[in-house]
């Protein structure tokens, strides 16, 4: 797997062009981070990958491959097919990604049953499964709970465990841990490190967090007013940041 990001621009009809002509490539099994201040159009870029810029009103150019094919430009029914199957997205907010009203097990059970043709009993083992491999197995009838009966840290977890419930390819990961506390924030990271090795996923890790960009990037891309200022290897950015603004951010780092 390898998805190349190619001249992408995303604009909105007032002129205002929060993503501009950024290229950078995620290869297999690789975590990529990309930082940069509040408002640099990280976000923006993660939902462009997902082709999800028209439903917000705004245009994207240039191109997104993916195993050889740009999907900006496939119909609407194959992107359906490639956003929370083959890439899926977890946010920030797990609470706001949970539906409030269903029980967790329902809330798993629903996205396989929309994206694969499994029958009941695989179902049920494909949901112990990531259970387990998102180490909620000790929090007591999980699957029983409501999103609400869950700690900060066990909702993303089953958030985590549910994008990987159609073994996706890519996982756009956008803040994740930014609402955690910071033991539970290690946690999730090192459980981000533990899915990357055992199923071969890339990740997309999408942080304002020096920190967080140690622990487990691969590389890294600095974006800045919705440009790509630099990218490198993590130990490289670190030892011999290049820009300004990267030198700016390594030394304001707490
Ligand atoms: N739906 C939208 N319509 C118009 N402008 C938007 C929309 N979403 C975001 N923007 C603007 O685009 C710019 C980039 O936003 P984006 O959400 O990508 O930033 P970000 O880097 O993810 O910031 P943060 O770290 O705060 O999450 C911001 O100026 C934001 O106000
Ligand atoms: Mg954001």
């Amino acid at each position: 797997m390898s998805i190349n990001v190619k001249n992408l621009t995303i604009n909105f009809s007032d002129g205002f062009i929060p993503v501009k002509n950024i290229n950078f490539r995620i290869n297999s099994k690789e975590i990529f981070c990309l930082i940069g201040e509040s408002g640099s159009g990280k976000t923006l870029t993660g939902m462009g990958i997902m082709g999800m810029i028209d439903e917000i009103g705004g245009q994207i150019e240039g191109s997104v491959e993916f195993y050889g094919k740009n999907i900006l430009k496939i119909s609407e029914k194959e992107i359906c097919k490639i956003r929370g199957n083959q890439i899926a997205m977890v946010f920030q907010d797990a609470l706001a990604a949970l539906n409030p009203l269903y029980k967790i097990n329902f809330q798993l059970k629903e996205v396989l049953e929309l994206h694969t043709n499994l029958d009941r009993i695989s179902i049920k083992k494909r949901i112990k499964k990531m259970i387990s491999l998102v180490k909620l197995d000790g929090c007591e009838n999980v699957l029983e709970k409501y999103p609400h009966e869950l700690s900060g840290g066990e909702r993303q977890r089953v958030v985590i465990a549910m994008s990987l419930l159609c073994n996706p390819k890519l996982i756009i990961a956008d803040e994740p841990t930014t609402a955690l506390d910071v033991t539970v924030q290690s946690e999730i990271l090192k459980l981000f490190l533990e899915i990357r090795d055992k199923l071969e996923t890339s990740i997309l890790f999408i942080t304002h967090d020096l920190g967080v960009v140690a622990e487990i990037g691969d590389r890294v891309a600095v974006m800045y007013d919705g440009e790509i200022l630099e990218e490198k290897k993590v130990f490289e950015f670190f030892d011999n940041p290049e820009t300004q603004y990267s030198k700016k951010l390594l030394s304001s780092r707490i």
